[in-house]
């Protein structure tokens, strides 16, 4: 795809997630959301994802999915569900996200989105994967309990974004609640940091 093609999808939609393409094209979305998120998500991972495999929930664009493949990771999965907003074309967005980027690395990348309620899309998976991310996504589940029991059964490490002191209890419990313990907790104080009004939000890392 050309630059003047790039630069006219980019602009075009309405984008949920903040991505820096290249110097000059960026998604204008959630000012936490997108890279700003991944510098802290990366804070618990490996440098090297190569022969891991992860699972983004709610991956809405696949920003998350195209980081991790350029670290290396062998095979990811994006699961989102297209009616959360409906104005919103969050596939056609993966595509172009991913396009885009196999493109500028030269190489096809093993990502697979799935459309679907996460938990459902979850509930079929056979095998398990190294890494599960939940970024500001888990508590849209209408049933967390049956969720965070599906997750446990898929996965030793799961990465999870939370806010709003509620959810946080509720899903810090049931973490615990399916064998994982708190491993670590960050604190994102975006409002300290950008020019914008939110509330903290809470990066956790669970692991078995
Ligand atoms: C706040 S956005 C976060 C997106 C992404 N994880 C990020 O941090 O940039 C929540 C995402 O969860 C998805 N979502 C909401 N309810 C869902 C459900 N029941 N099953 C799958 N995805 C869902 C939305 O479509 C949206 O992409």
């Amino acid at each position: 795809m050309d630059k003047e093609e790039a630069r006219k999808f980019v602009s075009s939609r309405s984008w949920y997630q903040t991505i820096d393409f290249e110097p000059g094209l960026r998604s204008v979305g959630c000012k936490w959301c997108g890279d700003p998120a991944w510098t802290n998500i990366i804070k618990y991972l490996p440098d090297n994802l190569k022969g891991k495999s992860l699972l983004d929930v709610g991956c809405n664009a696949g920003l998350f999915c195209v980081r991790a493949a350029l670290m290396g990771a062998e095979s990811i999965v994006g699961i989102d569900w297209n009616n959360w907003r409906p104005n919103w074309d969050f596939i056609e967005q993966q595509v172009f996200v991913k396009k885009y980027f196999e493109e500028k690395e030269g190489r096809t990348f093993p990502i697979t989105y799935i459309e679907g309620k996460m938990e459902e899309v979850i509930s079929t998976f056979e095998h398990k994967f190294d890494y599960v991310l939940g970024i500001a996504s888990l508590y849209y589940s209408e049933y967390p309990d049956k969720l965070v029991r599906e997750i446990s059964r898929i996965t030793d490490t799961a990465i999870v974004r939370l806010r709003d002191e509620s959810k946080i209890t509720l899903f810090t419990s049931l973490f615990k609640e399916y064998g994982f313990r708190e491993e670590e907790v960050l604190r994102e104080k975006w409002w300290e940091k950008l020019d914008c009004q939110t509330d903290d939000f809470y990066l956790y890392l669970f692991t078995k």
